[in-house]
C-alpha cells in the first residue's frame, strides 16, 4: 500500500522534487531528430522546465530556457543564426550556453549581455532523436542503448502525448498480465461496438482469449516474477501448473531499462522495440513508440537518411479515443487511472507482482541519489557504453516454455502483411499502423515472407 505522501514522492518530476532529482540525472529524449528538419526551433517541455530547443545554422543544436531576458518574448518564435537563436522582438541573440551574445539596439558599450544568462542543457542527438541533460555536471554519457546505437535497423518512430503522469506509464512495463483482457477482451469489444469483430481464429485477440479460456478451464493462472540486473529487470512467467525449471521461469524476457524504457522482442525477430514515456511534467508523459527492423538477407531495406517521425492523435475525428490497436489500448488504460492515480486507494494482487519491484528499485534510486549516490544506468565510461545490449533472450531459448498472458499472437507479427479475415492487414491492429513508412514496412514483410519460403 503506497501512502499518498509516497505517491507524491515517486511521481513528481519538478526541480528539487527527490524524483525530479533523480530523473536530472539522465538524458531525456525531447524530440525527434525529423522535427528539426520541418521546423528548426521547437518549444520543449521536459521534467516540468519550459525550454526552446533550436538548431543553429551551422547544424548545432542548443537547449534554452523559452523566454528572453530582455521582456518575456517567448523564444519558440525564434530565429536560428548562425552562431545561436535571435529574440525576434528586439534581436538579442543567444548562444547555446544561454549566454546572451547580442542586444543589438542597445549602445555598443551596453553591459546588460554580461550579467544576464539563461537556462540551458545539454542536447545530443543519437539514433532519430534529440536527448537533452538538465542535471549536475559533469553530465554523463548519452547512454548508447542498442537499437538507438545500430547502424543496420530499419527504423520508425512514433509518439503521443498522454495527459498522465509517467510513473503509470512505466507500471504497466511491469505488468505482463494486462495483455489478456487489455489487448484480448477490450480489443474484442472495440471491434465488436465498429461492428468489425470477427472469429479469426489467427487476430491476436481471439487468440489471447482461446488462451484464458483455456487456463480457467484448467484452473490455472500466471505467475509472475521479476529478475533483477544491472539495467533495472527482466520479467518471467510461468502457468501456475508448470514448472519452474521452464526456461520462461528462469530467463525474463522484455527488460525493463531503468528509469523508463522497454525493450520488447526477441534477439532474431525482424520487430524489436523500445518503447520510452518521458515525463513532461507531472502529468503529462510523452510515450515514444521506437520501432527497429532487421530483415533478413535478400530483403531490399532502403537507406535512411533520417530516422521518419509521426506524432499521432489519442483520439479520432469525432473525439472518440481510438482502441482499436494495441498501443491505443494500453494507452487508455494509462490515462484512464487519472492524471495521477491514487495508489493509496488500490488493492494490488500477486499479478501485479513486477509492478511493485519497480516501484520499489524507483525508491532506492531516489534515496540512492537524496544521499549523493550515482544512480543506475549512468555511463561515464566510454569503452563500456559504444553499444549497451539490453539482456534479450532469443525465441530459441525460451522455446517451449513461453508462458507470456498475451501468448497466442506471438507469431503474429509474421503476418503483418497479410489481410486479416476483417479485411484489414495485421499491422493495422498495431501502433505500425501509423508508421511513416507503413507501406514499406508491408512490403519488406512481405519480401521476408517470399524469401523464407525460397529457403
Ligand atoms: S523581448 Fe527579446 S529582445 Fe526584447
Ligand atoms: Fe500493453
Amino acid at each position: 500500500m503506497v501512502t499518498k505522501e509516497e505517491n507524491e514522492l515517486l511521481t513528481k518530476v519538478g526541480a528539487g522534487t527527490p524524483c525530479g532529482t533523480l530523473m536530472r540525472r539522465y538524458w531525456h529524449p525531447i524530440a525527434a531528430s525529423a522535427e528539426l528538419l520541418k521546423n528548426p526551433v521547437k518549444k520543449i517541455r521536459i521534467l516540468g522546465e519550459d525550454l526552446v530547443l533550436y538548431k543553429d545554422r551551422r547544424g548545432q543544436l542548443g537547449l534554452i530556457g523559452d523566454r528572453c531576458l530582455h521582456r518575456y518574448m517567448d523564444l519558440r518564435f525564434g530565429i536560428p543564426e548562425e552562431t545561436g537563436l535571435r529574440c525576434p522582438y528586439h534581436g538579442w541573440l543567444y548562444d547555446a550556453t544561454g549566454r546572451v551574445l547580442e542586444t543589438p539596439l542597445e549602445p555598443v558599450d551596453s553591459h546588460i549581455k554580461d550579467h544576464v544568462r539563461l537556462r540551458a542543457g545539454r542536447v545530443e542527438e543519437l539514433g532519430g532523436l534529440v536527448w537533452a541533460y538538465l542535471g549536475a555536471e559533469p553530465a554523463p554519457l548519452l547512454p548508447r542503448w542498442d537499437l538507438f546505437a545500430r547502424e543496420d535497423g530499419f527504423r520508425q518512430i512514433v509518439t503521443h502525448t498522454l495527459p498522465c503522469n509517467w510513473l503509470q506509464v512505466m507500471e504497466n512495463r511491469g505488468d505482463l498480465g494486462h495483455g489478456v483482457y487489455l489487448h484480448g477482451r477490450l480489443f474484442q469489444y472495440a471491434l465488436e461496438r465498429a461492428g468489425r469483430l470477427t472469429d479469426d481464429p489467427n487476430a491476436r485477440y481471439n487468440a489471447a482469449m482461446r488462451q484464458q479460456a483455456d487456463r480457467l478451464r484448467r484452473g490455472v493462472h500466471t505467475r509472475y516474477r521479476p529478475i533483477y540486473n544491472e539495467y533495472g529487470f527482466t520479467k518471467a512467467s510461468l502457468e501456475s501448473d508448470q514448472s519452474e525449471d521452464s526456461p520462461s521461469w528462469q530467463m525474463g524476457m522484455n527488460p525493463v531499462l531503468f528509469p523508463y524504457i522497454l525493450h520488447s522482442g526477441h534477439r532474431e525477430r525482424i520487430r524489436q522495440v523500445y518503447q520510452i514515456g518521458v515525463p513532461l511534467d507531472d502529468t503529462t508523459t510523452w510515450h515514444i513508440s521506437y520501432h527497429c527492423y532487421n530483415f533478413p538477407p535478400g530483403v531490399d531495406v532502403p537507406k535512411q537518411e533520417v530516422v521518419p517521425h509521426a506524432e499521432v492523435p489519442l483520439k479520432d475525428e469525432r473525439g472518440e479515443y481510438i482502441l482499436d490497436y494495441v498501443l491505443g489500448q494500453d494507452m487508455v488504460a494509462w490515462y484512464g487511472q487519472g492524471e495521477t492515480t491514487d495508489r493509496s486507494q488500490e488493492h494490488l494482487g500477486a499479478s501485479d507482482e513486477c509492478l511493485v519491484a519497480y516501484r520499489k528499485l524507483l525508491r532506492e534510486q531516489i534515496d540512492l541519489v537524496m544521499e549523493g549516490g550515482e544512480p543506475t544506468n549512468v555511463f561515464r565510461d566510454p569503452a563500456a557504453n559504444r553499444r549497451l545490449e539490453p539482456p534479450v533472450p532469443s525465441q530459441r531459448e525460451l522455446r517451449g516454455g513461453f508462458a507470456g498472458a498475451a501468448g497466442g499472437g506471438q507469431y503474429y507479427r509474421a503476418n503483418y502483411h497479410k489481410a486479416s479475415e476483417g479485411g484489414w492487414t495485421y499491422l493495422d491492429d498495431d501502433v505500425e499502423r501509423y508508421a511513416p513508412d507503413r507501406e514499406v514496412l508491408l512490403d519488406l514483410y512481405r519480401q521476408a515472407e517470399e524469401g523464407a519460403q525460397r529457403g
